[in-house]
C-alpha cells in the first residue's frame, strides 16, 4: 500500500513538473530536487507561465526568495556549469577555453543523447561580462571553429565570455554534425536533437554566475550555426540581444520573437553554398537582402517596405544596406562582402574550395554591433505585454 502510495506520488509529481514546464516554455529549469519554479524571466515574458500559480503554486515565502536579478545571487557559493564546479564571485572566475561536458537533466527532452558538450572561455577579474554564443557550421567542431574564427582570442582581448555549442552528429541529418535548423529557421526534424532547449539550459546555467551581463547575451553563428542564430532569435528572442549571423541570416517563419531583434548580417556575394541571391538548397530559398527587409519589417523599423538599398563602402571592399528608426534601436543590418566566398570575414585562412575571404575585421563589427545593444529595460517597456 505504501510502495503504491510512493509510486503515485511519484507519477503525480512528474505530471505537475511536466506541466510546469510545457506552460513555460521550457525555461522553468529547475534544479535537482528543488520544487518547481518558475524564473523570474519566464514570469516576465507573459507567452508562458500566464497561469504558473495554479499549476505551479509556490509559496509566497518562495517567491520572495527568488532571486530579483543577478546581483542577488551574490550568495550563491559555487556555480556547478556542467561537469565543472567554479566560485561565484562578483567577478569572472578564470575558466578555459576548454570544454565542458554537460550531462541534460532527464526532464529536458534532449533526445538522442543526454551528454552534450560546449567549448566555454570566460574573461577572468571582469565584472558584467557579454556572453556570446557562437554555433559553427556543417560537420565543424566548436573549438576549431572558434580558433578559425579568431573568435576565441578576440573574446580573450575583450573580457568576453564566449560558449561555442557542440553540434550533434545525428541520423536526422544524414549523419551530419550540425545544429536543428531547416527550411525558414525551423527545426529540421521534430526529433532530431533538442538544441534549441540545450541552449535554454545552457544560458540558464551560465547566467548564474554573477559576472554576466544578462541583459548582453548574444548570437553569432557561420553557416549552419548562422541560420540556427534566426532561429533562436526567433525562439529565445527574450534573451538574446541582439544577433549576427555569417553566411546564415534567414527570416524566421513564423517569427516567435516576441521583441525586435537587432540583427547584423554578413554575406559574401560571391557564396557558393548558401547564394546572396537566394534559389539555393531546399533550406535556402529567399535572397538575403529579403531575409534582412524581412527581419526590418518585423524590427518595424522606417522605409521597411522598400527592399534594401545597397551603399558602397569602397575601401573594405563591401556594400552595406541598413534599417534604421526601428522600435527599441533594433536596427537590421546587412554587409554584403565583395567577391567573397562562404567564409568567416577576417579570418586567416579561408576554408578550401569556399571562395575568397573578406577582409574586413569581422570580429571587431560584430562586437561593435553588439555593444551598442542590450536588452536593456527600454526595450522592455516599449513591449508592455511583456511584464
Ligand atoms: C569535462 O568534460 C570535458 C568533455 O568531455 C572534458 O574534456 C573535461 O576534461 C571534463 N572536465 C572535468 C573537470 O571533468
Ligand atoms: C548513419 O550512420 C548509421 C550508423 O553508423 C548508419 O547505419 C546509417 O546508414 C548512416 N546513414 C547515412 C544516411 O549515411
Ligand atoms: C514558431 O512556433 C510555431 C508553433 O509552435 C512552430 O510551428 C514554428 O516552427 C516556430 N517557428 C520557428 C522559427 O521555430
Amino acid at each position: 500500500m505504501v510502495r503504491i502510495a510512493i509510486v503515485l506520488l511519484g507519477l503525480l509529481t512528474r505530471a505537475e513538473e511536466l506541466s510546469c514546464r510545457g506552460r513555460c516554455n521550457l525555461l522553468m529549469l529547475r534544479a535537482a530536487g528543488a520544487a518547481c519554479q518558475c524564473t523570474k524571466s519566464c514570469v516576465q515574458s507573459g507567452s508562458c507561465c500566464q497561469d504558473y500559480h495554479s499549476l505551479c503554486a509556490p509559496s509566497d515565502q518562495e517567491i520572495s526568495q527568488w532571486p530579483s536579478g543577478a546581483d542577488s545571487f551574490k550568495t550563491v557559493k559555487t556555480v556547478t556549469i556542467g561537469n565543472v564546479s567554479m566560485e561565484a564571485s562578483a567577478t569572472c572566475p578564470s575558466f578555459g577555453p576548454a570544454w565542458v561536458s554537460i550531462l541534460v537533466p532527464e526532464w529536458v527532452p534532449v533526445q538522442v543523447e543526454q551528454e552534450r558538450k560546449m567549448f566555454l572561455y570566460l574573461p577572468a577579474g571582469v565584472r558584467k561580462a557579454p556572453l556570446w554564443f557562437a554555433f559553427h557550421g556543417t560537420n565543424q567542431h566548436a573549438d576549431t571553429f572558434v580558433s578559425w574564427t579568431g573568435l576565441g582570442k578576440f573574446a580573450a582581448e575583450n573580457g568576453i565570455a564566449l560558449v561555442a555549442l557542440q553540434g550533434m552528429k545525428s541520423s536526422y541529418y544524414n549523419n551530419l554534425t550540425r545544429f536543428n535548423v531547416g527550411a525558414n529557421s525551423e527545426r529540421i526534424s521534430p526529433d532530431g536533437p533538442k538544441d534549441v532547449e540545450f541552449v535554454q539550459l545552457v544560458l540558464q546555467t551560465i547566467l548564474q554566475l554573477p559576472c554576466i551581463d544578462k541583459d548582453r547575451v548574444y548570437c553569432t553563428g557561420y553557416s549552419n550555426g548562422g541560420r540556427f542564430c534566426s532561429r533562436l532569435a526567433s525562439q529565445m528572442s527574450e534573451h538574446f540581444a541582439a544577433i549576427a549571423p555569417v553566411s546564415g541570416l534567414r527570416y524566421p517563419f513564423k517569427n516567435n520573437a516576441t521583441r525586435a531583434v537587432p540583427t547584423l548580417a554578413f554575406h559574401g556575394d560571391a557564396d557558393p553554398i548558401n547564394p546572396f541571391y537566394g534559389h539555393g538548397g531546399p533550406y535556402w530559398k529567399i535572397s538575403v537582402p529579403r531575409a534582412l527587409q524581412l527581419w526590418a519589417k518585423f524590427n518595424g523599423c522606417r522605409w521597411s517596405s522598400n527592399a534594401p538599398m545597397f551603399f558602397d563602402v569602397p575601401h573594405d571592399h563591401m556594400s552595406m544596406a541598413l534599417y534604421d528608426e526601428c522600435h527599441s534601436g533594433a536596427t537590421a543590418k546587412l554587409l554584403k562582402l565583395h567577391g567573397a566566398g562562404h567564409q568567416w570575414p577576417g579570418c586567416k585562412h579561408g576554408i578550401p574550395g569556399l571562395g575568397k575571404v573578406s577582409a574586413i575585421d569581422g570580429n571587431k563589427m560584430i562586437h561593435a554591433f553588439f555593444d551598442s545593444k542590450t536588452l536593456s529595460s527600454s526595450v522592455r517597456q516599449e513591449y508592455p505585454h511583456l511584464i
